[in-house]
């Protein structure tokens, strides 16, 4: 994967930013709250179709602005494409995505055609926040290169709110409940198999990368415990649990309780891991997801680096050149020319440089 160029307008605090790439290692270096992290945002975008830290899509919007856009043109296995995101505030049609001109009906079918990692610091969550952020990142990953999957969680989600509300009635007929039973049974079944499958191949490339980040110290691993554990048993639990569903208006069984246990069969990282060992476990995580995208594939992602060079003691800062080096593309942000040789150490790869104050970027000149 390689980003050759990038538009952002009226994108946050960027109300017209126009880059364009051709080095390996582009670096952004500004205060806080200048705009880095934003250019990081739009770039992840072109993966996610979302932000990767805001639900509400309006927010990316400038202030006081109608409209947004992205434009981005990248290449692909030596293929050229290009890529652009619109949302208008009025109008009949809200959001607009293009590949190649061609208007992308079903945001599924946007899915999969720019890959990239993003580390930064709120990935602790992860680690700490338990199973909810877990089963976030796991679909989220799974979703950026399958379709199906991303379709069967929303219709999953869509689902489990029918079933949901039908719960809420006041006096609902059981029948007007257990309709949702099948179809939910169905769903679920597909996203157990596949949530199964991914866990077990990152857990081998996860359990390897936090040994040799840890000098084989740390040996955890991920695994899936799934709150059903096939069709039979989910179909008896929707019909156990029907008198507890309706007393608390939600439904109790199902992949949306799935745990996803990181450290030892016995116990989670998130109860015991020293602040070095979470954020170890993060790296290594992100770093398998890097690794099974690059196997699986045969392209590596391009990594969005934010701002997390000053949370890597030594051995993660090497661990990371390592990382680095295996990648086409790699884009940092950093708030000082300090933090570049921190991230790369004596990397000799071609590097763009770029200072950033109030949403407006110049190239800076290395002499
Ligand atoms: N929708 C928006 N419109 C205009 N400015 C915004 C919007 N959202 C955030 N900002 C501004 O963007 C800046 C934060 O940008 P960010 O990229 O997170 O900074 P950093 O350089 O620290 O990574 C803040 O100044 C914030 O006020
Ligand atoms: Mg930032």
């Amino acid at each position: 994967m390689f980003l050759r160029r990038l538009t952002l307008q009226n994108f946050r605090n960027h109300t017209e930013t126009d880059l364009t790439f051709k080095s390996k290692l582009i670096f952004f270096i500004g205060n806080n709250g200048e705009g880095k992290t934003n250019i990081l945002e739009s770039i992840s975008i072109l993966s996610l179709l979302k932000s990767f830290r805001e639900s509400d899509e309006d927010q990316v919007l400038k202030w006081d602005s109608d409209f947004t856009f992205l434009r981005a043109e990248f290449e692909s296995r030596g293929e050229d494409f290009l890529f652009e995101y619109g949302i208008q505030k009025q109008g009949i049609k809200r959001k607009r995505i293009k590949i190649n001109g061609e208007v992308i009906k079903k945001v599924a079918d946007s899915i999969g055609f720019f890959k990239s990692v993003i580390l930064c610091p709120p990935d602790l969550a992860i680690i700490e926040a338990g199973n909810q952020e877990r089963r976030k990142f796991i679909d989220s990953f799974i979703s950026s290169h399958n379709q199906t999957y991303l379709q069967n969680i929303i219709e999953y989600q869509r689902l489990l709110k029918q079933r949901n509300s039908a719960l809420k009635k006041e006096n609902p007929s059981v029948q007007e409940i257990e309709i949702w039973n099948e179809p939910l049974v169905e769903r679920d079944a597909q996203i157990r198999k596949e949530r199964q499958k991914i866990i077990s191949e990152l857990s081998i490339y996860f359990s390897k990368n936090l040994s040799t980040l840890s000098n084989g110290k740390d040996n955890f691993d991920i695994f899936y415990k799934p709150n059903v554990s096939s069709e039979q048993e989910h179909r008896e639990k929707l019909i156990k649990n029907l008198k507890k569903d309706m007393a608390i208006g939600y439904t109790s069984c199902g992949s949306h309780r799935d745990d996803i246990p990181i450290g030892t069969q016995e116990r989670d990282l998130s109860h015991f891991g020293s602040q070095g060992q979470k954020r170890s476990a993060v790296i290594a995580m992100k770093t398998a997801s890097f690794q099974w995208t690059k196997e699986n594939t045969g392209e590596a992602p391009v990594l969005l680096i934010d701002d997390i060079i000053r949370e890597l003691d030594v051995k993660r800062r090497e661990y990371f050149v390592e990382l680095i080096s295996g990648c086409d593309q790699a884009f940092f942000t950093t708030t000082d020319l300090e933090g570049i040789k921190d991230y790369i150490g004596s990397l000799d790869f071609e590097r763009e440089i770029y200072e950033i104050e109030s949403g407006s970027v110049k190239r800076r000149i290395e002499l």
